[in-house]
């Protein structure tokens, strides 16, 4: 009998471990952008316990933006553990892996990130944050499904610029920009900070580009209709406002690029400093939009010292690589009939005021060399002659941008058609909300193909990658902002990070669901078109 009741016992427990040791089986989950592999496990990993354990290699230091990140999306208190064994996330340097690669395994005991640099470990934070909307809450414990990805962009630069000028954005909207950007894993922000309608950043040296330049009295109503607001429109940002901003955006893995427009756009600058100017002014921060004949005065020495001299508190306030010095829609007019440019282009022996362009941005390009940067142009630096070291921004679609790669140039593409986000995104126009013109739709953003088909396949390393484009002309609020990039900033990710064979618009369509539940999350407004 005795025999008999160990018997019954023994199957029980055989039946109760056989169910408690089964694992969960495994669940697809979804990653935007989606991952170089992704495999799912069987198994969950519960978050229990009091708090959280996470040991790293290099505690802090290296992967301080992953911890801090962490530290935000994690349900429990995330404390340091003792070992890598007794630790429930470890995050450790893999030699192995490439900038910004990461591998990120989940499995019952452990969530395991690898990493060779501090960009890794964040964007394995990114998508452990993914992770977390699909898990399941059970007795108020997360479950979440076990994975191994592996994963690492297809491009270099992945972009999103911002005009500030058009219309002001406030330091925490630009730190909501900066947020929506290290979501989909972006990593350079390129912030138009000057322009014909208003000077956004202090600059010590000449107060009155602030003082004067960062405000207009009114703003034309629509396009160019000649009727006006009556509402004053302006703001800039302190140095301390920069730092913080630059701080920010390196605490998501962005490099900050700072646009300082040349020779053209440049009105506001000129109202504050008329004497730049061909003519001497006087000169008014625009109301309207458009391309302006009054621009920077070539022939005028006192033109280039302002500009180095404004450049050079602009270097000390970015650590990055480029500066942008812009380049764009420069109209010569003045130029043709100033003594002063015409005196610049005889000494120089320039044959016409394309090259007089080409000469002035050739001397702030050595000048910035020589401070250990290097620039960046919109693609009219072409005309007359490109400078030595410029990169090109191609945005009058690729020709230009294939013709600098093609002279050993790099390129960061980001042509009007499918990288402006300031055009509509959606037929009728009429239910939109009033945009430049053109159409971009999220499905023209996905399959747009950054290595050209024409570009000779020895030149496409130049090819940095691409940048979409938020003008603020028609968009003078973040609600609108936001509007105007979600969802086609999701699609313009997986351009960027996920590589060719992977992509597949059926599959992102039905995966952006999760990218939904990350906007709303965040209280980020977006179109609702391809979620209907
Ligand atoms: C540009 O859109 N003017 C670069
Ligand atoms: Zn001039």
């Amino acid at each position: 009998m005795k025999t008999h009741v160990s018997l019954i016992v023994l199957v029980c427990t055989m039946i109760i471990s056989a169910c408690t040791t089964s694992p969960e089986p495994a669940k697809e989950i979804i990653i935007l952008p989606q991952p170089v592999e992704i495999h799912a496990q069987d198994g969950r990993f519960i978050i229990s316990g009091e708090n959280t354990k996470i040991f790293t290699d290099q505690w802090e230091e290296n992967y301080y933006q992953a911890m801090d990140l962490l530290k935000t999306i994690w349900p429990q208190e995330i404390q340091a553990g003792e070992s890598e064994k007794k630790s429930d996330i470890l995050i450790q340097y893999d030699a192995n892996l490439s900038a910004e690669a990461y591998e990120l395994t989940i499995s019952p005991k452990q969530i395991k990130i690898l990493c060779a640099d501090s960009s890794g470990a964040y964007y394995a934070v990114q998508s452990l944050s993914q992770i977390l909307l699909q898990g399941d809450i059970i007795k108020e414990k997360t479950h979440i499904p076990c994975v191994k990805i592996k994963d690492s962009p297809r491009f270099a630069y992945r972009g999103m610029h911002l005009d500030v000028c058009r219309h002001f954005f406030t330091v925490d909207e630009v730190k909501n920009y900066l947020d929506i950007m290290g979501a989909h894993k972006f990593n350079r922000f390129h912030w138009h900070l000057t322009e014909d309608q208003g000077w956004r950043i202090e600059i010590k040296k000449y107060p009155r580009l602030t003082e004067i330049g960062a405000y207009r009295p009114e703003t034309v109503i629509g396009k160019n209709t000649g009727e006006y607001d009556s509402t004053p429109h302006g703001g800039f940002y302190t140095q301390d406002d920069i730092r913080e901003i630059v701080a920010y955006a390196h605490q998501n893995c962005i490099e900050v690029i700072p646009e300082i427009e040349m020779p053209g756009h440049s009105l506001a600058a000129l109202a504050a400093y008329p004497e730049l100017g061909c003519t001497g002014g006087p000169y008014e921060v625009a109301k309207t939009w458009g391309v302006f004949d009054d621009v920077y005065c070539a022939g005028n020495d006192k033109t280039m010292a302002f500009m180095k001299g404004a450049l050079d508190e602009v270097i000390e306030l970015f650590p990055g690589e480029y500066i942008h010095i812009g380049g764009d829609e420069c109209p010569k007019t003045r130029w043709e009939t100033c003594p002063r440019c015409q005196w610049r282009m005889k000494t120089h022996k320039l044959a016409d005021e394309h090259e007089l362009q080409s000469w002035f941005i050739q001397e702030i390009e050595h000048y910035l060399n020589n401070k250990g940067k290097r620039i960046i142009g919109w693609d009219e630096i072409l005309e007359g002659g490109l400078a030595e070291n410029a990169t090109v921004m191609s945005w009058r679609g690729e020709a230009r941008g294939i013709e600098a790669a093609e002279s050993g140039h790099d390129v960061i593409m980001s042509p009007n058609n499918e990288c402006y986000f300031d055009h509509y995104q959606a037929e009728p126009i009429d239910n939109e909300p009033f945009a430049i013109g053109g159409m971009t739709t999220v499905e023209d953003v996905y399959h747009y193909e950054p290595i050209p088909e024409e570009l000779d396949a020895e030149f496409a390393h130049h090819i940095l990658g691409v940048q979409a484009n938020l003008w603020s002309e028609y968009i003078p609020t973040e609600s609108h902002l936001q509007y105007m990039m979600l969802p086609r900033a999701t699609a313009l990710a997986e351009v960027l990070w996920t590589s060719k064979d992977n992509k597949d618009y059926d599959r992102f369509l039905t995966s952006i669901e999760i990218m939904k539940s990350v906007y709303d999350e965040n209280g980020w407004n977006y179109a609702k078109h391809v979620f209907e």
